[in-house]
C-alpha cells in the first residue's frame, strides 16, 4: 500500500518569549486536523511542538506536494496564530511570510518534510524535530547513519544495506542539487555538507532498491523572508531496520551531541541537545537548540505512537555535554566561535547595524 508521510511545522506564536508552544494552538490543530481525518482528507495524524514550533505528522495518499495536504496545514497554521494573537504570544504567525497560500507551502516560511512510500510489512519510522537551530544541523547526523560504519553497523555486516545510499545534497544558495554514491563518493560528499549553512542533504535512497529512506526540510527562512525572522527549526523523517538503519543506529549519532547554528537570535554556535518532548523547551540563552526524536510504527497509514525516543536515559550523557559545552562557548559572549561569522549574520542581524556605521568607515591612508 502506497502511503504518504508529510511532516509540516512552522513557528506561529512563542510562549513565552521563544521557548514553547501554548497548548490552546496545540489544540486548535488537533481539531482541524481531527476534522480532516473525519473526512478522509487525510488517514491519521500526531500534533506536537518542539519548544515554540508547532509540528503537524500526517499520513495521507495524496503524494507529497499536495496542494490539499498544504492546504489543510496553511490553515492549520492561520487558524493557530488567531489564537496566538488573542493570548498575544510572542511572534505569533512569525513563519508565515505570506497573506494567502499559494498551492505549495515551501517557500512561505514553514519547513516540510515528505515521502511516499510503499509501506512494509513492519514500517518503523523516526520524525526528528529541532528548535534553535537551522536544517544543516541533520549534515552530520545523516551522515553517519547512512554513511559511517563507526555508527552504523549494519552497513558493513548487515547485507542489504552493503552497497550504500545515494544522497542528494542542496546548495541553498545558488538553488542546486547533487548526487553522490556512496561509499564510494564519501570525500567529494563531505567537501560540501561539512558547510552546513549552505550544502544541505536533502534526501537519501537506497542505492540498490531506490527506495526513499530519509528526507529533511531544507527551507531557509532567512532566504525566503529576505531578511532575519527566526531559525528554520528542521524537521527529518528517517525510515529503519530491513534495507534501512536499525532504530538505534538512526539514534545513534546524538548520543554525542555536535556543534550547529541557532541559539539566540539564531546567530551562534551551540551545541544540538537530545530531548524528550518535555525537555523541548529551550530557555538557557534561548537554547541550546534541542532535537526531539517520535517514533511510529505505521500501519496501513495509521500512525501507532509515538514513542519519545530520546526520553532514554541513555541519553543523559548527551545532554549533560551539550550542557557543558554550552557552558564552554557562552564564555565567549558576542565572540566567535560562538556568535556566527560575520558571512553568516548577513543573513540574520548585521545589515541593520553595518547599514548604521557605513559613513564612519574611512580608508585606512597610514
Ligand atoms: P532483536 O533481536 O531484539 O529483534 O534485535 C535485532 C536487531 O537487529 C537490533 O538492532
Ligand atoms: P525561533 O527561530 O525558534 O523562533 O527562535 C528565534 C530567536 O531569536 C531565539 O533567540
Ligand atoms: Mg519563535
Ligand atoms: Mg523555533
Amino acid at each position: 500500500m502506497k502511503v504518504t508521510l508529510s511532516v509540516i511545522k512552522a513557528d506561529i506564536g512563542g510562549y513565552v518569549g521563544h521557548s514553547e508552544s501554548h497548548p490552546e494552538c496545540i489544540a486548535m490543530g488537533h481539531k482541524l486536523l481531527s476534522e480532516a481525518k473525519k473526512i478522509g482528507k487525510i488517514i491519521d495524524y500526531h500534533v506536537t511542538k518542539c519548544g515554540d514550533d508547532l509540528e503537524l505528522i500526517m499520513t495521507h495518499k495524496k503524494g507529497t506536494h499536495s496542494q490539499e495536504i498544504h492546504g489543510l496545514s496553511w490553515d492549520v497554521f492561520v487558524a493557530a496564530t488567531e489564537v496566538a494573537k488573542k493570548l498575544k504570544l510572542y511572534g505569533a504567525g512569525q513563519d508565515l511570510l505570506s497573506d494567502a497560500f499559494s498551492g505549495n507551502i515551501k517557500g512561505m516560511g514553514p519547513g516540510v518534510a515528505e515521502m511516499e512510500i510503499e509501506e512494509r510489512a513492519s514500517e518503523p519510522v523516526i520524525i526528528f524535530m529541532a528548535d534553535k537551530t537551522s536544517s544543516g544541523a541533520w549534515n552530520l547526523p545523516l551522515y553517519k547513519m547512512f554513511a559511517d560504519p563507526f555508527n552504523t553497523a549494519g552497513l558493513v555486516i548487515g547485507e542489504s544495506m552493503h552497497n550504500g545510499f545515494v544522497f542528494e545534497v542542496l546548495d541553498v544558495k545558488e538553488n542546486k542539487r547533487v548526487l553522490f554514491n556512496t561509499p564510494e563518493e564519501i570525500y567529494d560528499l563531505l567537501l560540501f555538507i561539512g558547510s552546513p549553512a549552505r550544502y544541505m542533504v536533502r534526501n537519501i535512497w537506497h542505492k540498490d532498491t531506490k527506495e526513499i529512506s530519509a528526507v529533511s526540510s531544507t527551507q531557509k527562512l532567512s532566504y525566503i523572508a529576505g531578511k532575519y525572522v527566526g531559525k528554520d527549526d528542521p524537521v527529518c523523517i528517517v525510515r529503519c531496520q530491513g534495507n534501512f538503519p536499525a532504530v538505534g543506529e538512526v539514534l545513534e549519532p546524538f548520543a554525542e551531541p555536535t556543534i550547529v547554528e541557532g541559539w539566540m537570535r539564531g546567530s551562534h554556535y551551540g551545541p544540538l541537545m537530545p530531548v524528550s518532548m518535555e525537555d523541548g523547551v529551550p530557555t538557557r540563552f534561548d537554547g541550546p537548540p534541542r532535537v526531539m526524536a517520535y517514533g511510529f510504527q505505521l500501519a496501513d497509514g495509521m500512525l501507532v505512537g509515538p514513542r519519545d525516543m530520546f526520553k532514554d536515559i541513555s541519553f543523559e550523557p548527551a545532554r549533560q555535554k551539550a550542557n557543558e559545552m554550552a557552558y564552554m562557548l557562552r564564555k565567549h559572549g558576542p565572540f566567535e566561535p560562538h556568535r556566527l561569522p560575520l558571512e553568516e549574520l548577513e543573513y540574520t542581524t548585521l545589515p541593520q547595524v553595518m547599514a548604521r556605521l557605513n559613513n564612519r568607515w574611512e580608508t585606512n591612508k597610514d
